[in-house]
């Protein structure tokens, strides 16, 4: 199915592509939390409470969950009136032309590739310590990334590969598969919840507040309780593949916004429970491991629960990084059909009828970069993009407000709702450390020179 959701609308001509309108709000809502649901709760949260945030990661959950709020609204909106399933992408040309288009999937490109990298980063800490409890655990050069003291993080590297190949051969993602991943990893989770909720030693609450607020340390590094919502806004990425499905929603005007909504609030409260029952079982100084939920699991003497918990993550994280995976090339397939990317990666292969050009060449450039970057320095990339364009989405929600439809979805406080949205999401890009910052410009810088150099040439759609 998922293969089908990030065509762009307007140069579909296939008939055999055709989308069935299939989806209702509970399917869109499970769509939701089967791709958001990953490496921010099962990794990242551990690092960033002892690392960041302290105990207080609970406020941080909720700031980043505050800030997404807003930009769900503004893509409930934009989906249901614009509709596509050329997301943020699609909704820019609407909204503004094809350089902010072009922008915007190039940001896209940023955070769906390096996700992908970082998820299976968190995915190869889970793996490995599977691996450690049969006794066949990896040394530590082969688990870590140069900058963590290693040469190349293996199982993450790996992992991308399979996928990879997975891809080729043309797996088709279904709702049914979805449905039983995300009852996996919720299952996971509710086995810690229920452990956990009676193993609270209150003490470890405290002190609440270890590293304060906020402070740009003078090596640019952040700290604090907002450092570290700018950091677990990764847990919430992913929400709005939920608005690719617009083709395949029975009634997308008023499910698509339920969708989005649902699994984000559904995604919140589990967040801020699983956060706050984790620094209340295990103190936060000593969660900065690679598999902080099992960990808190085994620490409590619950063997079989984490080894539990820990299938349940190797599972859930696999989906998560496939389907960002097929959200990649869907995004590159159809910039480069609109001719904004060269055409030879729109070429679909005949026998598996799958776009292996640019499977290939990107799956083995994520690979390098999972094998070789560290999980923390992946996900502030990954923030900084997603957060750009959850600011232009909710731009795009004041700019066509006017020419919306009457029976789309629209939110009661205009303009408080995108105006709250560039706010919070502009803000937690503040809170990044300036080593992103610089990291993400010159991405962008990158992109500009290759859309002036190539893609303002070849665009199907600036000519018509
Ligand atoms: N939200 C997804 C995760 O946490 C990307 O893995």
């Amino acid at each position: 199915m998922l293969e089908q959701l990030f065509r762009k609308k307007d140069i579909v001509d296939d008939k055999n592509t055709q989308l069935k309108r299939c989806l209702n709000a509970f399917d869109l809502t499970l769509l939701g939390i089967g791709c958001i649901i990953g490496t921010g709760i099962f990794v990242l949260t551990g690092i960033v409470a002892a690392t960041h945030s302290g105990p207080a990661i609970i406020i941080s959950f909720l700031i980043a969950g505050i800030a997404c709020a807003f930009a769900a609204l503004s893509y409930a909106e934009l989906s249901s009136s614009i509709g596509g399933c050329g997301s943020a992408y699609g909704y820019s040309y609407v909204a503004f032309g094809e350089l902010f288009a072009w922008i915007i999937g190039w940001i896209l490109l940023l955070e769906y590739g390096v996700a992908i990298a970082a998820v299976a980063s968190g995915w190869s800490g889970y793996f490995n310590n599977a691996l450690v409890a049969i006794n066949l655990g990896l040394p530590e050069y082969l688990i870590n990334p140069p900058s963590s003291g290693g040469i190349i993080n293996l199982p993450a590297s790996l992992i991308i590969l399979s996928i990879m190949l997975l891809l080729i051969a043309g797996v088709k993602q279904s709702v049914k598969l979805n449905t039983i991943m995300v009852f996996i990893k919720i299952s996971a989770i509710l086995v810690f919840i229920f452990i956990a909720i009676f193993n609270v030693n209150p003490n470890n609450w405290s002190p609440f507040v270890p590293f304060g607020w906020f402070d740009r340390l003078p090596d640019g590094e952040t700290i604090g309780i907002f450092a570290g919502a700018s950091i677990v806004f990764f847990a919430y990425v992913g929400f709005d593949a939920v608005s690719t499905a617009a083709e395949e929603a029975i009634n997308p005007q008023r499910d698509l916004p339920k969708g989005i909504v649902y699994s984000l609030i559904f995604c919140t409260i589990f967040y801020i429970i699983v956060s706050a029952l984790l620094t209340g079982v295990v103190y936060y100084e000593n969660l900065n491991v690679s598999d902080p939920v099992a960990f808190a699991l085994s620490q409590l003497g619950y063997t079989w629960s984490s080894a539990l918990v820990a299938t349940g993550a190797i599972f859930g994280l696999a989906t998560v990084m496939l389907v960002l995976f097929y959200a990649l090339t869907r995004v590159i397939f159809s910039m480069s059909r609109d001719g904004l990317l060269p055409e030879y990666l729109n070429k679909v292969n005949k026998k598996t009828q799958t776009p292996i050009k640019v499977i290939l060449t990107t799956g083995i450039l994520i690979s390098s970069i999972a094998g070789f970057v560290s999980l923390g320095e992946l996900a502030e990339i990954v923030n900084i993009g997603t957060l750009s364009a959850f600011v232009i989405v909710c731009i795009g929600v004041i700019a066509l407000r006017s020419k919306h439809k009457k029976d789309t979805f629209k939110n009661k406080w205009h303009p408080l709702v995108p105006l709250m949205g560039i706010f919070c999401c502009g803000a937690l890009m503040f809170f990044l450390p300036s080593d992103t910052w610089m990291r993400f410009l010159i991405w962008l810088f990158f992109g500009l020179i290759f859309y002036f150099i190539y893609s303002k040439k070849h665009s199907k759609l600036n000519q018509i």
